[in-house]
This record gives structure tokens, sequence and C-alpha cells, in this order.
């Protein structure tokens, strides 16, 4: 039986190793990019409104995690993907999808445990009760499942074939209005 439990930016800051694990184990990054997603992550827990869930087995390991945040101008992602968006629909689509948006920052399910529900909770759990208008996040422009998943949860499409600052896979940037459908 897999749990949702709700962690506060101290405990995701003491748990940070097991959160990587799951990070790991799911995404399968280089080796040499694990150090500084660490950092990254770290530092994601100060961020304003910073939510986080885990999916725990009964032992408390953590299968499953995702974690978002309130957007500002002055977060990296918030400011790359604004002055994308503005580029290719005005600064009143950028406004109106950024402007007072839940971040979703990672969302990962460990291998063994996905395609069972898990990921689908996770996001519903992580966006229920926020007060923001809406819900952005960016994932692989790749027929994934996440891409699935989110689109059947109600994200589309912002922006297509996007590639950050610096790196060189094509990315989609995605964004629901908040309150999730049913
Ligand atoms: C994306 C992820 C979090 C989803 O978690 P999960 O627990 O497996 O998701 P769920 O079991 O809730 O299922 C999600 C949906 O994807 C579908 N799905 C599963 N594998 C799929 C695949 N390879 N291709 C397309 N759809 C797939 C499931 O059938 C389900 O859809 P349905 O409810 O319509 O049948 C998980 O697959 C994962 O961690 N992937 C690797 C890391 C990653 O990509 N994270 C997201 C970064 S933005």
């Amino acid at each position: 039986m897999i749990g949702l439990r709700r962690i506060d930016p101290d405990e995701f800051t003491l748990r940070l190793d097991a959160v990587l694990d799951v990070y790991v184990a799911a995404m399968n990054p280089p080796a040499d990019q694990i150090a500084g997603r660490k950092v990254i992550m770290g530092n994601h827990a100060a961020n304003p409104g910073f939510a986080c869930l885990f999916a725990e087995r009964s032992d408390g390991t953590p299968v499953g995690v995702a974690y978002g945040f309130h957007g500002v101008p002055g977060q990296w992602w918030h400011d790359v993907v604004s002055r994308a968006l503005a580029e290719q629909n005005g600064e009143a689509s950028a406004r109106g999808w950024l402007g007072d948006a839940l971040e979703l920052a990672e969302i990962h399910v460990h291998p063994d445990y996905q395609g069972k529900g898990i990921g689908r909770r996770l996001v519903r759990g992580l966006c229920a009760d926020r007060a923001e208008r809406t819900a952005v996040l960016s994932t692989r422009d790749r027929p994934t499942a996440a891409r699935h998943l989110y689109r059947s949860i109600g994200f589309v499409d912002l922006l297509t074939r996007f590639v950050f600052p610096g790196g060189y896979e094509h990315y989609a940037i995605l964004g629901t209005v908040l309150p999730l459908r049913d």
C-alpha cells in the first residue's frame, strides 16, 4: 500500500538523498549531473509556496516524489519561460499563464512502481487546495508517460520544441487552469 504524505521544506532538505534516489531511478541522468541537480533541488525548498508530496511504502521509503512552488520573477525557470512565452504569444499570454502560477518542478515515480496511478495521485494532490490561478511545468517533448499523464489531467501545450538556454533537448511547456477539472 502506497500512501501520500506532505513533506515540509525542512523535512525535504533532510531527506534530499531519498528524493534524489527516486529522481535517479526514474530519470537515469548522466552521473556527472547528479550533484548539481541536488543543489538545485535543495535551493527549491526555499521558494515561496513550496509544497512536496512523497508517495511512501509502509516502511517509510519514498517511491514517488513531486514538488512545486509559487513562481516569481528572479527564478531561472520562471524568467526563461516567461520571456519565451511573451516572445511567441505576447506579454498578456505570459502574464496570464505565469503571473500567478504553481510551478510543478519535479514529479518522479520509481520504475518498480510506475503505471499504478501514483504519478496521477501525486500531480492531483500537489494541485489540490492551491490558491494560484494556473499550474505550469516543462517536460521532454516526446510521447512519454509524463506527456500522456499531464494531457489526461487537463494540461495543454503552451510551447513545444522549446530548448532551454545551455541545453539541446526539446521540451514542451504545459499549463492548466486551477482547480483541476475532475
Ligand atoms: C511520469 C511518471 C511520474 C508517471 O508516474 P506513474 O505512476 O507511472 O503514472 P500513472 O500510473 O499515474 O499513469 C500515468 C498514465 O501514463 C500512462 N503510461 C504509462 N506508461 C506510458 C508510456 N510509456 N507511454 C504512454 N503512456 C504511458 C498510464 O497508462 C497512465 O495513463 P492512463 O491512466 O490513461 O492509463 C513516471 O512515469 C516517471 O517517473 N517517469 C520518469 C520520470 C519523468 O519523466 N518524470 C516527469 C518529468 S516532467
